[in-house]
């Protein structure tokens, strides 16, 4: 993710988050913190049905990782509503995943809405487990976050050399 994806970022997140959004200016300070942060975008490329005199690239998703000293925390994660269940968060979250073990992180963590069972399906797919519950951690709906975490990741989603 880059400074000129963010418009079209924002777009998604607005759309997908509507109750918590984080602002342009969120995303902003995200991507200044360059030594800590890892974002990505994932873009579709051809006309499609909506736009069918453009050859795109039409931003579909993006990801991001916060990576501290032997552990990360995956910040955000987010499919275009009309590209979901296409292998697209799976794709995201694996390199989010291989970025932590290149960082040396064999712990991720992250937060996910209660009411949010896809995303917490693609997570324990991932080999994520709950280690914990977060009331009201979201605001302002006031909906409790799972705490879950994998272990292993170095060893699971690092290239062999
Ligand atoms: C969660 C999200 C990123 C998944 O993206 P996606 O591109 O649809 O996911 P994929 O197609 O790669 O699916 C991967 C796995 O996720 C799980 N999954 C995805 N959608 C699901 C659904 N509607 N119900 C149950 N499980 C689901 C499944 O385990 C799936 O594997 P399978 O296809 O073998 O069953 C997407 O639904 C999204 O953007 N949701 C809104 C934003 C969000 O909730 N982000 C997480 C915040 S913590």
């Amino acid at each position: 993710m880059r400074w000129w994806d963010l418009p079209a970022v924002t777009v998604l997140e607005y759309t997908v988050f509507p109750e918590d959004a984080w602002s342009v200016g969120m995303f902003w300070s995200e991507l200044a913190e360059v030594a800590t942060r890892y974002y990505l975008v994932a873009e579709e490329f051809g006309a499609d049905a909506a736009h069918p005199d453009r050859d795109g690239p039409r931003l579909v998703g993006y990801a991001g990782l916060l990576a501290g000293i032997g552990e990360a925390e995956v910040q955000t994660i987010a499919v275009d509503p009309g590209r979901r269940g296409r292998g697209l968060g799976r794709a995201l979250l694996t390199e989010l995943l291989r970025e932590a073990a290149r960082r040396q992180c064999d712990d991720v963590v992250l937060e996910v809405r209660v009411d949010n069972p896809p995303a917490q399906q693609l997570y324990r797919e991932f080999g994520f487990v709950q280690v914990g519950l977060r009331r009201g951690y979201y605001q302002p709906a006031n909906v409790d976050a799972l705490v879950m975490r994998a272990s292993g990741v170095i060893e699971r989603f690092g290239e062999e050399d």
